[in-house]
């Protein structure tokens, strides 16, 4: 029971006063909104407050349902590798050039026969509709307006490629999952080249479908609507399917089927998801054009190694034969600077514009890629690289022991 109050004391003392105001101003939304953008949802912070391309994660989270995010930021497993694509950036320094002239940073560059301002372009990822109603259009509209980025189309993008070709300006690449017939592969190949894509990248990781233990978590012991079945086996893997059996997507790729549509394509050929030495020289061997040197970003096989860390033995392999283009991890314009010192041409972002678009649309898109191709001209600029031709294998130590 309340003890009854002592007369001789007022009710309403200046402490309590001053404590109910500190407790009123604390818990206001005003005064939260201004402590910390990122962790109060009720404040999205306006673009031109973001600094970097990590930061539209966070805005990326606030605006996407759980499980839509949680489908662009997860890994295969435990992520073990996705977490190594970011780490492996901390293991390779910088060595600046002391006196340079860099009054003008030259970034402009040409990969099998598409220009492009900078050696950046957007890594094909799928069914972009999770991210935008514009989906693939609306992140074309945002890469187009930086500087015209090239962007890939992923085999499994929301909308079909002769629709996203239609409302495209800017350069087009396509992605393909092999098919198991030669005539599926034909067709699809005679379908990109009409739309007007200029390279045909086929990935060849993931012939079984990853373990992706978040999705499982979500779909099981999160929210109702993260727990959706048909989003759970979307994101992770087919609900019914028994532990230890694979999940075929792919298991029949060989050599023999990829030579069997060649002769139907006519537009550059890449192959995508290269983390050996052996697999960049069969790929040229058998003709193809260009490598890029991709672990998924960690989403499809956990363990594998960074693509930095084998970037070199692969660029050492190919000897100049065709280029060599890299992704996975890439969120910082020296980022990019380090992979270009260690022979790659290129490189292609995955979740980095995806963020972008999910947070503010294709202006979202366009920041991010501004960022980071403004970060990689002040990187360049501060190590005395004045053009791509002056950045080699001198402007990185790197340990990856
Ligand atoms: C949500 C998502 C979907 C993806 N879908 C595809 C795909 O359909 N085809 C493909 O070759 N790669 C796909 N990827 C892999 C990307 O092409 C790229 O290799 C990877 O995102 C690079 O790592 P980053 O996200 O750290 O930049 C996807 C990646 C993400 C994040």
């Amino acid at each position: 029971m309340r003890a009854p109050r002592d007369p001789s004391q007022p009710s309403f003392t200046r402490r309590s006063g001053l404590r109910n105001l500190a407790v009123f101003m604390a818990s206001s939304q005003l005064m939260r909104s201004q402590q910390d953008t990122f962790r109060d949802h009720s404040r999205v912070p306006r673009m031109d407050e973001l600094v970097t391309s990590f930061d539209f994660e966070s805005v990326a989270h606030a605006k996407l349902s759980e499980d839509a995010f949680q489908n662009t930021a997860l890994g295969a497993e435990g992520e073990f590798t996705t977490r190594r694509n970011r780490q492996v950036f901390d293991w390779v320094e910088l060595i600046p050039r002391a006196v340079a002239d860099v009054s003008s940073v030259q970034t402009a560059t040409e990969i099998l026969g598409t220009k492009m301002a900078f050696p950046i372009m957007i890594a094909p990822t799928a069914t972009q509709l999770l991210l935008h109603p514009g989906g693939e259009m609306a992140m074309h509209q945002g890469a187009t307006a930086a500087s015209n980025t090239p962007m890939l189309i992923s085999f499994n993008a929301s909308f079909p490629v002769d629709k996203i070709a239609a409302a495209a300006t800017g350069p087009l690449w396509y992605q393909l999952y092999p098919r198991d017939t030669p005539e599926e592969n034909r067709e699809i190949v005679e379908r990109v080249q009409e739309a007007g894509c200029r390279a045909l990248v086929i990935t060849l990781d993931a012939p079984v479908g990853e373990l992706r233990e978040r999705a499982l978590h979500l779909r099981n012991l999160a929210t109702p609507r993260a727990s959706n079945p048909q989003r759970g086996r979307r994101l992770g893997q087919d609900p019914n399917q028994k532990y230890g059996a694979l999940n075929r997507q792919r298991p029949w790729m060989d050599w023999k089927l990829l030579d069997s549509f060649r002769k139907s394509i006519k537009i550059p050929i890449i192959g995508k998801a290269i983390l050996t030495a052996e697999d960049a020289n069969e790929c040229v061997e058998h003709g193809w054009d260009g490598i890029i040197v991709s672990n998924h970003g960690g989403r499809s096989n956990d363990y594998v190694p960074a693509t930095l860390e084998v970037l070199p033995e692969i660029v050492k392999a190919v000897q100049g034969r065709v280029p060599v283009m890299i992704d996975s991890g890439f969120r910082r314009g020296s980022d990019v600077l380090k992979a270009l010192a260690l022979g790659a041409k290129a490189v292609c972002l995955g979740r980095a514009p995806r963020y972008g678009l999910a947070a503010y649309g294709p202006e979202g898109a366009t920041r991010v890629l501004e960022i980071i191709q403004g970060e990689l001209v002040m990187a360049m600029a501060a190590t005395g690289r004045a053009t791509l031709d002056s950045i080699d294998r001198s402007l990185v130590r790197a340990d990856f022991s």
